[in-house]
């Protein structure tokens, strides 16, 4: 006889991209692991009731509201999942965490440190989990790359190499968005992609940024939203910046959606004192790997294919080598999430660790707008 498990009833809020890859992470964390709780897709919350039922139909969710207070108060929903806007993450689950709902939330947590940190001060005085979707920390390959760095395979790091460029944003008639307007998004690029190579950095390294300066540019400053209306562009279309690091590390960080040919391209290189790893998205379930010993004749960057079953998550899905995609990083991130509820162990991404990114952001945003270097806070 199977063991009964209870359920996690889930509110998703927010049912565009984000919605879409959550979703998708909700009807398979059961299928291709075991977990203490059947997931229930509970409700889809969005703001137009015809949009949000036809997402209920396709998503396979039991209910559509655009009532979130109501949702917020039924007593049978447990988890909160923030799909959102930026600008919309702080209050919703703020209002979550006050309904006694434990909440997973997406990057980056917040507009800016402030808020990050009143959302991180709220869940602990509540006692409830609370997490967050940086999912590139949950490639199989990334997940290994941690472990190699934590088990000194390459040595003290002494530089991190980051960039993520995509090209959506190259041409003038890409319409604006609230991924171009600051008081919806926080940043541009910036808070979009550097957040991920900031959470990644954490990650990978355990290192914290000590001080950091930086350059931004908008390349295109307006833009004609969907209706034709002309719309001024008040984030940065590119960030670089360079970081020190509490070990005496050094590191370069660039994001922007102007690299045309570009797509997707998430990639960082960690050179430590004994050799080096490349992670890159779109070679997602390899990794590079380069160490000085073995014969000096052979030496080179490996590429290690990390879909054997020794690998993390990889046994869980297909037989060796038989590879998986974006996806499968949100499955990742909802089964260990699910999987802290029950048991002891802290999910990370926490909201402290969505503190940590955020303060990173504030400070090489005010070093782009200040031409200084600009200590972390
Ligand atoms: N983890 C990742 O790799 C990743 C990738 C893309 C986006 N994101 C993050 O996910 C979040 C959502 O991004 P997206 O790409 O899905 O955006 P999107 O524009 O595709 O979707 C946003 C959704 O939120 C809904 N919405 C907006 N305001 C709302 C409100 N007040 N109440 C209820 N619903 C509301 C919209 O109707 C839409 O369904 C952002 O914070 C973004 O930074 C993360």
């Amino acid at each position: 006889m199977p063991k009964r498990r209870s359920k996690l009833r889930i509110a998703m809020v927010g049912h565009a991209f984000m919605g879409r890859a959550h979703s998708n992470a909700m009807r398979q964390a059961n299928r291709f692991f075991d977990l203490p709780f059947d997931i229930e897709m509970a409700v889809v919350v969005g703001r137009d009731a015809d949009r949000a039922e036809a997402a209920r139909a396709q998503f396979g969710f039991a209910e559509a509201s655009i009532d979130l207070e109501a949702t917020l108060a039924r007593e049978d929903i447990d988890l909160i999942d923030v799909a959102t806007p930026n600008d919309t993450h702080a209050p919703i689950t703020l209002a979550a965490l006050k309904a006694g709902k434990n909440v997973m939330c997406e990057k980056p947590l917040a507009l800016n440190t402030r808020e990050a940190k009143s959302m991180a001060a709220l869940a602990k005085k509540k006692g409830l989990k609370v997490g967050m979707w940086h999912n590139y920390r949950r490639c199989p390959a990334a997940t290994l790359a941690q472990k190699i760095v934590a088990r000194g395979d390459i040595g003290k790091i002494r530089h991190v190499r980051a960039v993520y460029l995509q090209d959506w944003l190259s041409d003038a008639s890409t319409p604006a968005s609230w991924r171009t307007d600051a008081s919806v998004c926080g940043s541009g690029a910036h808070g979009d992609l550097n957040a991920h190579l900031i959470d990644m950095t954490h990650f990978l390294t355990g290192l914290r940024f000590t001080d950091v300066s930086a350059i931004e540019a908008t390349f295109i400053k307006s833009r004609k939203d969907g209706s034709g209306k002309k719309r001024t562009v008040d984030v940065d279309d590119a960030l670089a910046f360079l970081a020190r690091f509490d070990n005496g590390a050094i590191g370069t960080f660039e994001a922007t959606r102007s690299a045309p040919g570009r797509k997707n391209y998430n990639k960082i290189e960690l050179s430590g004192e004994k050799g080096s790893i490349v992670w890159n998205l779109e070679r997602m379930n390899e990794l590079a790997v380069f160490r000085f010993d073995g014969p000096a004749d052979t030496r080179g960057f490996q590429t290690v294919m990390c879909m054997d079953d020794v690998h993390p998550y990889a046994g869980q899905w297909w037989p060796d080598g038989h590879i998986i995609g974006y996806e499968h990083t949100f499955v990742h991130t909802l089964v260990d999430f699910v999987l802290s509820m029950r048991g002891k162990k802290p999910f990370s991404p926490s909201f402290d660790d969505g503190v940590a990114v955020q303060q990173v952001l504030d400070a090489s945003l005010k070093a782009a707008k200040t031409r200084r270097w600009v200590k972390v806070s």
